[in-house]
């Protein structure tokens, strides 16, 4: 864990923070959640930490803030490292199954629907996100499920997302169950845990904007905008559960099972927050 050790300094400075003074995690468990209200407030955040840039610019993730790390990203999207991920997606989304049938048989005739996802069902009680809905679709059809993280579902979803650019998120939150959910995913978020004892929020929404070794941490506003993301790191595409993933094991804590309730609920919560702002996905990373 060496980059622990060389990122003391940073990491001391996030301990010394007042428990949460620059968070929404006060009213995480307060039972009238109210998710709008969490939206607007997470907006304010960062307009007053950010005042010269525009909310709907954060759907770039870090390289809205950091001006010389954004150049090397729109150089990168030249020849974007995504852009075989999102033709072999296409490909398999348009390879029938052996039953005949395909994925436009699930979706309809649009595959940009992900600004829709994750979405509650409210007759099995949970979330349900983009990678669940197209492994159902394959099972239903007689195919074998998919791994969840990366490999063809990421570039089935990668396929996806780059149909549904420039469309906004609508994510719906509108029965009792489904705030619990979000409620779930809320708390989760603004929860510390690992050996660090650091919750998301600590590094961005607290400290963000900081280094973190080579990395700078991105504001939350807009993490769910650019998924599945090809990362320079992983040589490949993969989804945001994998990312919750390593964030996790970041600050030592035991990372969850992708698709598990506990990251359904975060992903359904940190969306949420990204709710009205333009997609643009698959994205590229360092
Ligand atoms: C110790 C600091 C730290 C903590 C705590 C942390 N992260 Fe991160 N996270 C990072 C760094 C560094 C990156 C990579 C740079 C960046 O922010 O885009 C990152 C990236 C991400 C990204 C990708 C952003 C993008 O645009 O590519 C997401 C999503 C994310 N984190 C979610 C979470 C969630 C959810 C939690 C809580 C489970 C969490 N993080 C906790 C440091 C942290």
């Amino acid at each position: 864990m060496k980059w622990i050790n060389l990122s003391a300094l940073f990491l001391a400075s996030i301990i010394a923070v007042p428990a949460q003074a620059d968070s929404l995690a006060d009213s995480a468990a307060n039972p009238a959640t109210n998710p709008e209200a969490d939206r607007q407030a997470l907006r304010n955040l960062y307009q007053q930490k950010f005042p010269n840039i525009g909310l709907a610019d954060f759907k770039d993730g870090v390289y809205a803030i950091d001006a010389k790390m954004r150049e090397q990203w729109l150089e990168l999207e030249d020849f974007p490292p995504y852009e075989i991920a999102i033709d072999e997606g296409e490909e398999l989304y348009n390879t029938p199954f052996a039953n005949g049938k395909s994925y436009a048989d699930c979706f309809g005739d649009d595959p940009g629907i992900k600004h829709n996802y994750p979405l509650f069902d409210q007759a099995r009680g949970g979330v349900v996100t983009l990678e669940i809905a197209i492994n159902e679709c394959r099972e239903e059809n007689g195919e074998a499920a998919l791994p969840w993280l990366v490999g063809e579902l990421a570039q089935i979803s990668a396929y996806m997302a780059y149909n549904s650019r420039g469309k906004n998120f609508d994510i719906k939150i509108d029965s009792p169950e489904a705030v619990a959910a979000y409620a779930d995913g809320k708390q989760f978020y603004y929860t510390r845990r690992g050996q660090m004892n650091f919750e998301c929020g600590s590094c961005h929404q607290q400290k963000v904007g900081q280094m973190l070794r080579a990395e700078r941490t991105s504001p939350s506003l807009g993490h769910a905008t650019q998924w599945p993301v090809y990362r320079g790191r992983w040589q490949y595409v993969g989804n945001i559960q994998k990312r919750f993933q390593e964030c996790n094991i970041q600050v030592r804590a035991v990372p969850f099972e992708a698709q598990s309730e506990e990251y359904r609920n975060l992903e359904y919560f940190l969306t949420y927050m990204s709710n009205g702002m333009e997609l643009n996905g698959p994205g590229s990373r360092r």
